[in-house]
């Protein structure tokens, strides 16, 4: 390596770089092995450079000849000569595969003394996600398990990211245990290698769960005015919603009374108060998780409503403080 007779040799040697794109870049070098880096699928020139009187050359992949001057002896399609006179000699592999990484030799006999130069050819391979996780559905209490599988070359890194908390893990597989339903939501997977741009792919978690009724009122409402009770749950899949009147009678649309769902809450708008609407309302939210209910009474300001009826304010899961506050309401004439 170190011969001085060789090195001006080598100098000689002139590989570029033929890019699919308009810019074809080359490179020179002058000591040897060097790396070439080319990505897979790309065409690539190797070129041997020569400023002395040869008689014989070759090209050699590993030890095997591809061309021997200008006869080839290479059966593979992808490999051709791309020129060959006195101070040129140059051949072009198409359609770079992973298996052509190696060692490539240019070999040739100058004043009657053999000589080589050689390059090593590096295929690179951009990272990518070849497979991960659907989108997945579950309970809340239960287990996730992602992963998120990736090829390139040189070997990618993979990382799992999560942007609600900024939480990141690194590694193909991630496992959530007894997910709660704060952490439904987008998982990012990043593959990189530095190749090219990072492969990114996301996979949605979503956490199911029962309706959770976050907010109920008994709402006060003047004769002959407009009222509204609502009836807000947190739910997924989404809840559906019913309304009932104390004996259990189900709320129906008329023309003083409309029932208007929506996503996460159910509103009951009366049109036009009358003594009749004044009573005790019952919210039953469902989804295929379960159910939850709610009762909160439309009430005449200063009134005691239900005169001789026992007054019991419903105490649903998580609203037994309505109790307290309809006692006082009731109470206060
Ligand atoms: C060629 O690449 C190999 C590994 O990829 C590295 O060890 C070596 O130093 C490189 N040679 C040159 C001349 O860059
Ligand atoms: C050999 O071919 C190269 C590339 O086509 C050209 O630049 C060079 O002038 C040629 N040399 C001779 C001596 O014909
Ligand atoms: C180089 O040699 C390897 C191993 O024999 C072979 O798989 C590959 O196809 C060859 N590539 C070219 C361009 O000749
Ligand atoms: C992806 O992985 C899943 C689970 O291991 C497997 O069932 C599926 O066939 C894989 N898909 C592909 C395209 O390899
Ligand atoms: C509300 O109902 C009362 C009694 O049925 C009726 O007299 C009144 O006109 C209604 N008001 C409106 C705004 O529809
Ligand atoms: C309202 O109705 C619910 C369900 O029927 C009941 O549990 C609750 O005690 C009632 N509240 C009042 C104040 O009557
Ligand atoms: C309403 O909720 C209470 C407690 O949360 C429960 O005991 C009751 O059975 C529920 N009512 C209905 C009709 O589901």
């Amino acid at each position: 390596m170190s011969c001085p007779v060789l090195r001006n040799v080598f100098a000689g040697l002139l590989l570029a770089l033929l890019s699919k794109g308009p810019s074809a870049h080359g490179a020179e070098f002058g000591h040897l092995p060097d790396n070439i880096t080319v990505l897979e699928g790309e065409s690539i020139i190797l070129r041997c450079k020569i400023d002395e009187e040869v008689t014989h050359k070759a090209w050699l992949n590993r030890s095997n000849i591809l061309f021997a001057g200008t006869d080839k002896w290479s059966l593979d399609r992808r490999v051709s000569l791309v020129n060959s006179n006195t101070s040129d000699f140059s051949i072009q592999i198409e359609r770079v595969e992973v298996a052509d990484e190696g060692l490539y030799t240019c070999s040739f006999q100058a004043s009657n003394k053999p000589r080589i130069a050689h390059v090593f050819l590096i295929v690179q391979v951009p990272a990518r996600i070849v497979n991960i996780s659907q989108d997945v559905s579950v309970n809340e209490g239960g287990n996730v398990y992602l992963f998120c599988l990736a090829v390139g070359r040189p070997e990618p890194t993979v990382t799992w990211k999560e942007n609600k908390y900024g939480l990141m893990s690194e590694g193909e597989f991630l496992d959530i245990t007894e997910i709660k339903r704060h952490q439904a939501e987008e998982f990012e997977c990043i593959t990189n290698n530095g190749v090219t741009q990072p492969d990114i792919r996301k996979v949605k978690v979503t956490v199911n769960y029962p309706p959770m009724i976050t907010d109920v009122k008994n709402m006060p409402a003047q004769l002959g005015k407009t009222a509204i009770l609502r009836c807000e749950a947190m739910a997924v899949p989404t809840a559906s919603f019913e309304w009932y009147r104390d004996d259990r009678r189900p709320v129906e649309n008329d023309n003083t009374l409309r029932i208007k769902n929506e996503k996460t809450r159910s509103l009951l708008l009366f049109t036009n108060v009358t003594v009749k609407h004044f009573g005790n309302y019952t919210c039953f939210a469902s989804n295929r998780l379960g159910a939850s209910n709610a009762s909160m009474l439309l009430f005449r300001p200063g009134a005691v409503y239900g005169r001789g009826v026992a007054v019991n304010v419903g105490v649903s899961a998580g609203i037994g403080f309505w109790l307290c506050l309809s006692v006082s309401l009731l109470m206060k004439v």
